[in-house]
């Protein structure tokens, strides 16, 4: 994958990589839990066996943007086959995308994604999903430039 911006390097994550994503993963948490507080972070929240399934699983991969040996952002996405009444066969979905703040607006983002639809595509899918907070603007607008569009709403209601 070609590197957006000058020094930044992208590559699929190693096991090496996972206390890297593992800080970015938490600052992913914290900032949705501002968002919404059923996005509240578990005290106890262990990534590690969460983030190593996805580097080992086949339905799974993660991707880090890398500058200066830095890992300033990661991306994860899986593909599964479609529920057996629909015609589609398989699909995909990124799970995660977090870039640090001081490394955005530099096409990062972008460029993650850019691999995550090229692997996913290469594994059958034909078609992405995300789940994006409603309440998370600078992600609703990312995911909407790159062509991302209102599929389903999730509602929920507090009880
Ligand atoms: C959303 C996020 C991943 C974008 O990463 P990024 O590397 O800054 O994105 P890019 O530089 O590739 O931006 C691509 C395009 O998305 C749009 N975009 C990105 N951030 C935006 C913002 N804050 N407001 C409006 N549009 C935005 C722009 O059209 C941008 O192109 P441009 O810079 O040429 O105008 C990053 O802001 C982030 O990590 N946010 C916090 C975590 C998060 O919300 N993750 C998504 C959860 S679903």
């Amino acid at each position: 994958v070609t590197a957006p911006a000058g020094r930044v390097a992208l590559r699929r994550a190693r096991g090496s990589d996972l206390d890297a994503i593992a800080a970015l993963w938490r600052s992913l948490l914290a900032l949705h839990a501002e968002f919404d507080p059923a996005f509240g972070v578990a005290s106890d929240a262990v990534p590690a066996r969460a983030l190593a399934e996805l580097v080992d699983d086949a339905g799974t991969a993660a991707w880090v943007a890398e500058a200066e040996a830095h890992v300033v952002g990661f991306c994860a996405a899986r593909v599964e086959d479609a529920p057996r009444a629909l015609a589609e066969s398989r699909r995909a979905e990124i799970t995660e995308l977090f870039v640090a703040a001081d490394a955005r607006r530099s096409g990062l983002g972008r460029a993650l994604v850019a691999a995550a639809c090229e692997w996913a595509r290469e594994r059958g899918a034909a078609r992405v999903e995300v789940r994006v907070a409603a309440r998370n603007p600078s992600g609703q607008a990312f995911w909407r430039s790159l062509g991302f569009g209102a599929f389903v709403d999730v509602l929920d209601r507090r009880l």
